[in-house]
């Protein structure tokens, strides 16, 4: 016993030694919390080694005494213990801080980081839609143009005429490339505004492809070819599209775009990522209008 007592208090004098070696600055300092911090730990470190000390003894030198339990479920004897009272209060006690913590502790009340964030991203989009509440063409205009820029160029190009082999040339419609591509191959992205989709068309006679395709690309100018009729049941008699049957192949209409951003689309040129719950209605209806613009 004394030899280990001889052993902890070297223990403890290595161990201060230790903290004045790393945190010594903190004993100068005429600041008293920092020299209560330091009392403290010298006062846990002595506290802990001498309990431990205490402990050691005990495995050392106890003998078992008391009552055996008459069930031995492993073959291992085992002693008939009452509870120590400080293991009963303690488990008491966490029940008792459990309830308080589901009802009013943290999680209803505290503060949060990712709440905080939340806050103030609403705020701000609540700032954002009243102040853009009615804005002008040009105003749509403008904001799409700095979105495009941010967002959209760096596939369709900064004048939007589109990167080869990367996306569309946005400041024309449709080529008739794109035509012929959903004439054979049907399309099916736009689920949100067109939920049923465009089958591969029956249409095989390559002169009435070539016919109607050149009509839609061409800007819908002269007479219209009479295979157009297998269209206009979807797209309307003027190419202005139906609302939830077929979209506007003259221009890019508010629901085209809002349709591509939230869909994507996946085409004969590509794919275009869908933006979905990275953009406003109001950023999609400026994008809308910013597109339109540049036909004109
Ligand atoms: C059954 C209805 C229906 C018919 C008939 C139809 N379309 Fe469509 N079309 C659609 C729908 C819906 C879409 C949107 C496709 C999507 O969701 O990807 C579409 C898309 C298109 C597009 C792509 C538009 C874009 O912005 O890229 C073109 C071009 C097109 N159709 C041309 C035609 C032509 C030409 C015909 C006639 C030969 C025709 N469609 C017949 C329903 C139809
Ligand atoms: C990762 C590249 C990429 C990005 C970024 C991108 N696009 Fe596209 N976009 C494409 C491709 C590829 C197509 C052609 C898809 C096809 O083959 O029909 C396309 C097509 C389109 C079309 C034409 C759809 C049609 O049917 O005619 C519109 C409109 C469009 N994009 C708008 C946007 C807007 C607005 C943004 C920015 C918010 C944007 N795109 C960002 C790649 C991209």
């Amino acid at each position: 016993m004394k030899s280990m007592v001889i052993g902890g208090i070297i223990l403890i004098v290595a161990l201060i030694a230790g903290t004045y070696f790393v945190a010594g600055d903190a004993f100068d300092t005429d600041d008293y919390i920092n020299s209560l911090t330091m009392l403290g730990a010298v006062a846990i470190l002595v506290i802990t080694v001498f309990v431990t000390l205490k402990y050691i003894n005990k495995m050392k030198n106890d003998t078992a005494s008391g009552e055996l339990a008459e069930e031995r479920w492993d073959g291992i004897g085992e002693y008939k213990n009452p509870i120590p009272t400080g293991w009963g209060l303690a488990f008491i006690g966490t029940i008792v801080w459990l309830l308080w913590y589901w009802t009013v502790g943290y999680p209803t009340n505290g503060f949060s980081q990712i709440g905080q964030w939340n806050q103030e991203v609403n705020e701000y989009n609540a700032k954002f839609s009243s102040k853009w509440e009615n804005p002008t063409n040009d105003t749509l205009v403008a904001m799409g143009e700095s979105t495009f820029l941010v967002q959209c160029a760096p596939c369709h190009g900064v004048d939007a005429e589109g990167i080869q082999g990367k996306a569309q040339n946005l400041t024309t419609r449709i080529t008739k490339a794109s035509v012929e591509y959903v004439i054979k191959n049907g399309s099916n992205n736009l689920k949100t505004a067109y939920p049923g989709g465009m089958p591969p068309m029956m249409l095989t006679e390559a002169t009435d492809i070539d016919a109607v395709s050149s009509y839609i690309a061409g800007g819908f100018k002269g007479e219209q070819p009479a295979s157009f009729a297998v269209c206009a049941g979807c797209h309307g008699i003027d190419g202005k599209g139906i609302a939830f049957v077929g979209p506007n192949l003259k221009e890019y209409d508010d629901s085209l775009v809002t349709s591509v951003l939230t869909d994507g689309k996946k085409g004969d040129i590509g794919i275009m990522p869908s933006f979905k719950g990275r953009l406003n209605p109001t950023q999609e209806k400026a994008l809308a209008a910013y597109i339109r613009n540049l036909g004109e």
